[in-house]
């Protein structure tokens, strides 16, 4: 029996995780797979139940089961704690802890969406996009970090630091990816400048060669990564970045489909996975039934499809999204004249139904 550790977390998060809850029950039924789920504690919520963003329980109970399936955490009530008692805290802490070092973040552009984007309909449609983000290395983790007193003022430090294995395991996850779509890979760095990211294209190169001769690899250093991403997104494949550069590339990507509400993301590794939109929180619209819950439905559709092996099902969430997008069906995020605007819950009865 598949068992799920739930964590919706703060804002939104608890509102569209309440939707793919309903989509993991409705499919249970449907498939007589009985999913385990149980619920967790994490950021804002868990500070104010225990004081930590990531309590022991929760800790726990993520790496005895077999996915977890993650809201958002975060929100204006937490922001001036201390960096180590942050809800983001207690996030990174949960990556690192099952070892989710690859971050996948797929860009797809519906077509019933393509007007939907800031982009031009003939810039954006068709485009589909897998980021990879290296996600539990780089500056979000190298030591050493802090601030300190400095000259009567004060002094802020971070570390970029990669290993060669570090790069190693990630990039083969990509090349693997891409091996399986259109063969194509850009590994983004910035080797102009940084020593740990020579290291990052000489890696990568590397083990293009020695291990995927038949997947066209090519490098870009992140600035012109950006500006081509907007200018020419069609041409890219699968974008391999590290933590940082894959976190500002993957939102860029976000927003090549309409709404950043549309992109869900798969954390794997080496202990466990984690299945997340690629959304924050927003506690600015949180608890008004009007987030869109699609990306956390196609996160809980990854789920299905990487931890379970369960493609068939995968692919009817997927196609249940694009019958109710096709249906002129849209939350505030993506809502445009002519279309129906619902709110969260009608959205995923919407889906369920579909489904
Ligand atoms: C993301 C988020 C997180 C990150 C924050 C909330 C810590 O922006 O998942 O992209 O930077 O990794
Ligand atoms: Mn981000």
């Amino acid at each position: 029996m598949p068992s799920i550790l739930v964590i919706p977390g703060d804002g939104i998060g608890v509102e569209v995780t309440e939707v793919s809850v309903s989509v993991l029950k409705a499919l249970g039924e449907k498939e007589k797979t009985e999913f385990a789920l149980e619920d967790g504690l994490l950021g804002g919520c868990a500070i104010d139940s225990f004081g930590i963003p990531l309590p022991e329980e929760t800790r726990e109970k993520a790496v005895k089961c077999d996915a977890v399936l993650l809201g958002a955490v975060g929100g204006p009530k937490w922001e001036n704690l201390d960096h180590e008692l942050k809800p983001e805290r207690g996030l990174l802490d949960l990556r690192k802890e099952l070892d989710a070092f690859a971050n996948l973040r797929p860009a797809v552009v519906y077509p019933a969406l393509a007007d939907a984007s800031t982009l031009k309909r003939e810039v954006v449609e068709g485009v589909d996009i897998m980021v990879v983000r290296e996600l539990t290395g780089g500056i979000y983790f190298g030591l050493p970090r802090g601030t300190e007193e400095s000259n009567g003022g004060k002094e802020a430090f971070n570390t970029l630091r990669y290993s060669s294995s570090e790069i190693e395991r990630v990039a083969r996850t990509a090349f693997e990816i891409a091996r399986k779509r259109k063969g194509k890979l850009a590994s983004i760095d910035k080797s102009n400048v940084l020593e740990s990211m020579v290291l990052w294209r000489d890696t990568v190169s590397k083990v293009g060669r020695e291990e995927f001769p038949d997947v066209e690899l090519e490098h870009l250093y992140v600035d012109n990564a950006a500006m081509q991403l907007i200018r020419r997104p069609r041409d890219f494949d699968v974008m391999l970045a590290g933590n940082m550069f894959g976190d500002i590339i993957s939102d860029e990507a976000a927003q090549l489909t309409g709404s950043l509400g549309m992109l869900p993301s798969a954390s794997v590794g080496n202990l466990g996975a984690i299945y997340e939109p690629v959304h924050g929180s927003a506690p600015d619209i949180a608890g008004k039934d009007i987030a869109n819950p699609i990306a956390s439905v196609l996160s809980t559709a990854m789920m299905l499809r990487y931890s379970f092996g369960m493609e068939g099902p995968a692919a009817r969430v997927e196609e249940a999204v694009k019958r109710v997008l096709d249906e002129g069906y849209r939350t505030a995020d993506i809502h445009q004249e002519g279309k129906t605007r619902v709110g969260t819950r009608r959205m995923g009865e919407l889906i369920l139904k579909e489904l």
